[in-house]
């Protein structure tokens, strides 16, 4: 079944008076109109100028309001030449991609450390399962251009380097020293490129 939910977690307000719901209300159907069920936003390629050479444009419940409890969403993934969208995973959703453009290596690793992985060209797909760790890598000499397609409306996000190494607040360097078996300064090292 499709994961309707779009929060991490819900805890009970139990003195409140208004209805929360754990997504988004419904518009009155009399307002509803043709616009809301469309959207131009991944017509554009996206900036690929930063450190992973890659570029995610969403199309989601948050900036496509006619996804709301229909449970499905997409991106628009654009690689520069050697460029990485880095290792992350998807809380609520299952991934499929499908490339259009270049040569995409793809793969995830599995919840008994086993990793899957093709190079995609043009035409082909692959499918990531949920929750797993997963990446895109051009191992080709172009661009690269993917459409990932994901079963949640808000399939979520989270990206593993800046998760452990970039969070707010910052996760004491000795519990990441101790977690990847090498010294505080190689944790210094690595925040110092993902702290905000
Ligand atoms: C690719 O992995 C994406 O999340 O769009
Ligand atoms: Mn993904």
């Amino acid at each position: 079944a499709p994961t309707l939910t779009l929060q991490d977690f819900c805890v009970a307000d139990f003195g409140a008076t208004a209805v929360v719901v754990n997504g988004f209300p419904c518009k009155p159907v009399s307002n509803v109109t043709s616009d809301d069920f469309f959207f131009a936003g991944l017509s554009n390629e996206g900036n690929t100028s930063n450190i992973f050479g890659s570029s995610v444009t969403p199309a989601n419940v948050l900036n496509f309001a006619g996804l709301n409890t229909l449970g499905v969403s997409m991106n628009r993934v654009d690689v520069a030449p050697g460029g990485l969208n880095p290792p992350h995973s998807h809380p609520r959703a299952t991934e499929l991609i499908i490339l259009l453009e270049g040569r995409l290596l793809v793969g995830f690793i599995s919840t008994n450390n086993q990793f899957f992985s093709k190079v995609l060209k043009p035409g082909e797909m692959f499918v990531v399962p949920k929750g797993l760790i997963h990446f895109q890598y051009n191992v080709g000499n172009k661009k690269a251009l993917a459409i990932t397609t994901f079963d949640s409306q808000l399939p979520g996000v989270v990206i593993a380097s800046t998760t452990l190494f970039g969070s707010t607040p910052a996760i004491p360097d000795d519990v990441l020293a101790k977690a990847f078996q090498v010294d505080q300064k190689v944790v210094t090292a690595i925040k110092s490129k993902f702290a905000n």
